[in-house]
């Protein structure tokens, strides 16, 4: 194994059809930060890639659930996730997408030339098609009865009730999501990477890490779980995989005959990491290929459990198959995180929300980062509660870390007028202090490159434990007036343990070092140099004793457990039970009321021409709804959880228009927006079925 002279380093790219949430940042972005982070420390040469993932049918689902098109989707959500990544603390050299231009071309080279080599065969199947939408049917398009468990409501490629792995082809009285119809059969032709052929070299690449002939990585380093998940599909026989899709929103398969077909977005996916190093490359006007084709670059993939497959098995094979490309060194894939005892669920809205969090705490962002290192689901799943996070803050964040810092900063300001004390002591001399404090550093990044990131935080929490104990053992509050000399060592010990600390949890904690940094008046430091006890100068100037970290209460911690509970009405079974159905309606209550006042109603179909959204206040969107008068209707809506402000214009809705005019926040609401709410609380809009013109009566 060669000495690595480069890092290239990935974290999956998320799929832009949603919001992030914590249960992504644990599984992936932030033990790839955490990484990054270290290794730029100690000096290596990294590059740190991700990006959106805009095809394939998580994105059209979305769209057509949410009346707008493709576009408007990834658009929306890519924006939203690299804010969300670039607040938190979780910086990629580049966060690039994989609808550009760049990547289209990349992906179709990619493909062509593995076609040149000679990496599909060609085959015909029938498939589903659906006569009234005219297309063939992704198999998330298809619903029909699970033939294991009865569910009337399983999709073409999995029961969700039961968990069976399906086919379109296994579900009983198959029907198209996109109609309704009943699909028909019908014959389609596919480009199909040959896996087959690759099962020999793959599984000795894997289980020995031995490729052509090279030792190309050690595979006890590589997770139990990758291997045994890699291993159980290499027992089965890997199997030739379709690698095009009939759909019309993707990468289009660069070749005469193939209308309408566009590649398996889990072939342009990954390659989703080449065009991202491209763009990078061309914007910082350098060479972009060293970081995927020079044997001295080491490639690491940071996953979640659902990823190891693509990862380990089909990309390699793409790559090795491509030609020039290097292999991944490792894939540390990470388990599942559940949320308050049930699993993280996007449409039940059982989740916390990155950017709603980062709006809720604001500068609080390393609190969550603490709490979600400490229980990244590196082993087996985990789970995130408000009380955990609650007392994680409260008991080592506050506790440990920030009254250490407190502690030794308000002892300097008191006896050293804000200054470093000179040491009349060698300060190395308390040599247990400083043993156990450099011991720790050694473990933090002993464990940090094994991917034992939990265990090398809980090292660097070490330090300032060991700083803690030093403190309360020596007592120098108790020393100042007998001991000053013994005072001051103790002292300028104590701030040099703080400056140890600024450079250990800087991986886990940026925006905490940052300004512990700022109040040791030092810079960034590199790694190297917390195995010295000497960084902060005598007399150096200290700034004034701040909390790193404030308490966080019961009274605070509540509301975030029960907005969980009521933006997610639906009872759902704990995280290994399967999930029931939707909750049922609440039975109509309201009385009866006489059909004059029903008339009274002026209710009438409009179109959004804008939106936008309402300052400092996150619920409202300000609307103007055109009806067909000399100008378009404003209309302030409580609607701005459920949709962002580009995805609504040539939405078509149905407005109150004789409602008594009322100002919200400064602006006058004229009208509003009738809208339904569905089992998990998620509002669509109510609309006429075919498009109506402007100021159309509703009666
Ligand atoms: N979008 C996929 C997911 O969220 C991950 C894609 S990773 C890549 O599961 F390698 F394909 F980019
Ligand atoms: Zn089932």
């Amino acid at each position: 194994m060669k000495e690595p002279a480069r890092h290239t380093i990935t974290a999956a790219l998320p799929y832009a059809n949603g919001p992030l949430h914590i249960g992504h940042i644990a599984g992936a972005y932030l033990p790839a930060d955490i990484y990054v982070r270290n290794l730029r420390q100690r000096g290596k040469e990294v590059l740190f890639i991700c990006g959106s993932d805009e095809h394939g049918a998580a994105i059209t689902i979305r769209a057509m659930k949410e009346g707008t098109t493709p576009r408007a989707i990834v658009d929306t959500y890519h924006a939203l996730m690299g804010q969300a990544f670039q607040d938190f603390g979780i910086h990629f050299d580049i966060y690039d997408r994989t609808s550009s231009e760049l990547h289209r071309e990349t992906s179709q080279g990619f493909f062509l030339k593995l076609l040149e080599n000679g990496a599909f065969s060609v085959q015909e199947e029938q498939q589903y098609f659906d006569e009234e939408a005219k297309q063939f049917l992704a198999d998330r398009y298809i619903m029909g009865t699970c033939p294991s468990c009865g569910n009337p409501d399983a999709y073409g490629d999995q029961c969700e009730k039961c968990g069976s792995a399906l086919s379109p082809k296994d579900l009983i009285d198959p029907r198209s999501t996109l109609s309704g119809a009943k699909p028909v059969l019908k014959p389609t032709q596919h480009w199909y990477l040959k896996m087959d052929e690759a099962q020999q070299w793959v599984d000795t690449w894997i289980n020995t890490g031995m490729l052509d002939g090279t030792q190309h990585h050690d595979p006890k380093e590589w997770k139990a779980s990758v291997l045994g998940q890699c291993n159980s599909w290499l027992k089965d026989g890997l199997r030739p995989r379709a690698m095009t899709r009939d759909l019309d929103w993707g990468v289009p398969v660069p070749l005469p005959g193939a209308e309408g077909k566009v590649l398996y977005v889990w072939l342009d996916a990954p390659i989703g990491y080449i065009s991202a190093t491209k763009r990078w490359a061309a914007e910082h006007n350098t060479d972009w290929e060293k970081w995927w084709k020079a044997d001295d670059t080491r490639l690491i993939h940071f996953i979640g459990k659902d990823n190891i497959v693509f990862h380990a098995i089909i990309f390699p094979i793409l790559l090795k198959l491509h030609g020039g490309y290097v292999l991944p060194q490792n894939v540390p894939a990470n388990e599942f995180l559940n949320l308050e005892g049930r699993k993280i669920s996007t449409s039940r809205n059982w989740a916390v929300w990155l950017h709603e969090y980062l709006e809720r705490w604001p500068g609080r962002q390393d609190e969550l980062r603490y709490c979600l290192a400490t229980i990244i689901p590196e082993q087996k799943d985990s789970e995130f509660t408000w009380k955990d996070f609650q007392d994680k803050n409260n008991n080592e964040l506050v506790s440990i870390v920030g009254n250490f810092v407190q502690r030794v900063f308000v002892l300097c300001h008191k006896y050293y007028d804000g200054k470093a004390p000179a040491s009349g002591e060698k300060l190395d001399q308390d040599i247990a202090l400083w043993s156990a404090v450099h011991g720790s550093v050694e473990e933090v990044a002993k464990h940090i490159d094994h991917f034992r990131l939990r265990d090398a935080l809980s090292s660097a929490m070490n330090v300032a434990r060991a700083g803690n104990k030093y403190l309360s053992d020596s007592e120098p509050w108790k020393l100042e007036k007998s001991d000053p000399e013994r005072t001051r060592t103790i002292l300028a010990n104590s701030l040099n343990i703080g400056a140890v600390l600024s450079i250990v949890l800087e991986p886990f904690l940026p925006h905490t070092t940052a300004k512990l940094r700022r109040m040791l008046g030092i810079g960034v430091l590199p790694w190297n140099e917390a195995f010295r006890s000497d960084l902060i100068g005598e007399g150096q100037a200290l700034g004034k004793p701040e909390h790193l970290f404030k308490p966080i209460t019961d009274a605070e911690i509540q509301p975030e457990i029960d907005r969980l509970h009521a933006n997610a009405p639906v009872e759902t079974a704990p995280a290994s039970a399967p999930a029931p159905g939707p909750a049922p309606a609440a039975p109509v209550a309201k009385a009866n009321i006489a059909f004059d006042d029903f008339a009274k109603l002026d209710l009438r179909v409009g179109t959004i021409v804008a939106a936008e959204r309402v300052p400092k206040a996150d619920k409202l969107l300000k609307l103007s709804i055109e009806i067909g008068e000399a100008s378009p209707r404003t209309v302030v809506s409580g609607i701005a959880m459920h949709f962002s402000p580009e995805q609504l214009p040539g939405q078509q809705v149905v407005l109150v228009a004789n409602l008594e005019p009322r100002k919200m926040r400064g602006v006058e609401s004229q009208g509003m927006v009738l809208m339904a709410e569905d089992a998990s609380g998620k509002l669509v809009f109510v609309q006429p079925k075919d498009v109506v013109a402007p100021g159309g009566e509703v009666r």
